[in-house]
């Protein structure tokens, strides 16, 4: 799985600590019951030494074994019993001092024997919330609530089929997926509403996306440039521009454009097309437009390796305020 790494380790040191504090609360819970309840600790005592009781019978041998460790287990479960109702009879529940994990499936280890736990799979999908830079716009913006009524009809069947693609891509996402798509169209016709979408549902599958403007992605290599290590979009580090399994680079067109900003760009989308990692590009521009603006080598790129997807209609917030 394409987990974002620094989410992966937060989130194990997370789930150990958890861990850890319910054995330790539970403990101490233990050692307050004895203390206030000394009939308790004279049962734990009793069950604590069942091992060396077993140890004794199997050696001492003789016919009986089995049913004399059946007799003591017939004890201990007598005594189980009874040590509940103790505990209930002072106000406590009958399971006051056994260990409570949030998760009972894994324990709060996060696995269950080697595979990983679901409680642990929705840790890091929440994480990648965050570290893919979508945060607020997770869970409002859906495949579930695009609604098609909103394009004319002579653009629909093109839209439908172009939503369709990224859907499959985003639901069918695994870590052999490779496809790049450049979505276009003026503002308010969903291209931020559906990329949101797609990397909601590649993050629901466990891997790593990065979300971020053009604006903010440029901003952050400059900040490198500049030798500044704070950083724009929340990314601690340039290299998951290259890592991340979906990058999805919102708004393209709306940087400045100089040599600079243009060699960082060629150097990502160049380096993620030969690394065979998904990019999704968002933008106002038209494809004429992107021939002008950008060098010859990126817009080459763009047009031999993305496939297009065209927006076209009337601004869609417009359309519901009205
Ligand atoms: N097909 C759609 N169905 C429902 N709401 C939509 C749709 N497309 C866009 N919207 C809503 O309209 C607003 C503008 O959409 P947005 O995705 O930001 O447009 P763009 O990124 O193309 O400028 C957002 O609030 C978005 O949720
Ligand atoms: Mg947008
Ligand atoms: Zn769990």
């Amino acid at each position: 799985m394409g987990y974002n790494k620094a989410d992966y380790i937060r989130i194990r040191e997370e789930f150990s600590k958890k861990y850890i504090r319910a054995r330790d609360a539970a403990e101490a819970r233990r050692r307050e019951i004895h203390i206030e309840i000394p009939e308790i600790f004279e049962i734990d005592r009793v069950l604590s030494g069942t091992g060396m009781e077993i140890m004794g019978i199997i050696t001492a041998g003789g016919g009986n074994t089995s049913e004399r460790v059946a007799q003591l287990e017939a004890r201990n479960n007598a005594l189980i019993e009874k040590r509940g109702r103790i505990l209930e009879e002072n106000g406590y529940p009958p399971d006051h001092t056994d260990i409570h994990y949030e998760c009972d499936k894994c324990g709060d280890t996060g696995y269950v024997d080697t595979v990983m736990c679901d409680c642990m799979k929705r840790a890091l999908a929440r994480a990648g919330y965050e570290s893919s830079g979508l945060g607020h716009l997770i869970g409002k913006q859906t495949f579930d609530n695009f609604d098609y009524k909103y394009y004319p009809e002579s653009s629909r069947p093109v839209v439908e089929r172009g939503v369709g693609m990224l859907r499959s891509f985003a639901e069918g996402f695994n870590k052999d997926t490779y496809c790049n798509f450049i979505i276009t169209g003026t503002t308010g016709l969903g291209k931020t509403h559906v990329t949101t979408a797609v990397a909601q549902t590649v993050i629901d599958k466990g891997f790593d996306v990065l979300y971020v403007s053009a604006v903010s992605m440029l901003g952050d290599f400059e900040q490198r440039r500049f030798g500044n290590s704070a950083s724009i979009s929340n990314v601690d580090d340039i290299s998951r521009y290259y890592e991340a399994d979906l990058l999805i680079i919102d708004d393209l067109g709306t940087e400045v454009v100089n040599k600079f900003t243009q060699s960082y760009f060629y150097e990502v989308i160049n380096a993620r097309i030969n690394a065979r990692k998904s990019t999704i590009i968002n933008t106002n521009l038209t494809a004429t437009e992107i021939e002008t603006t950008y060098y010859d080598r990126i817009s080459s790129r763009i047009f031999g390796e993305y496939q297009p997807i065209r927006f076209k209609g009337v601004d869609i917030r417009k359309q519901k305020t009205q």
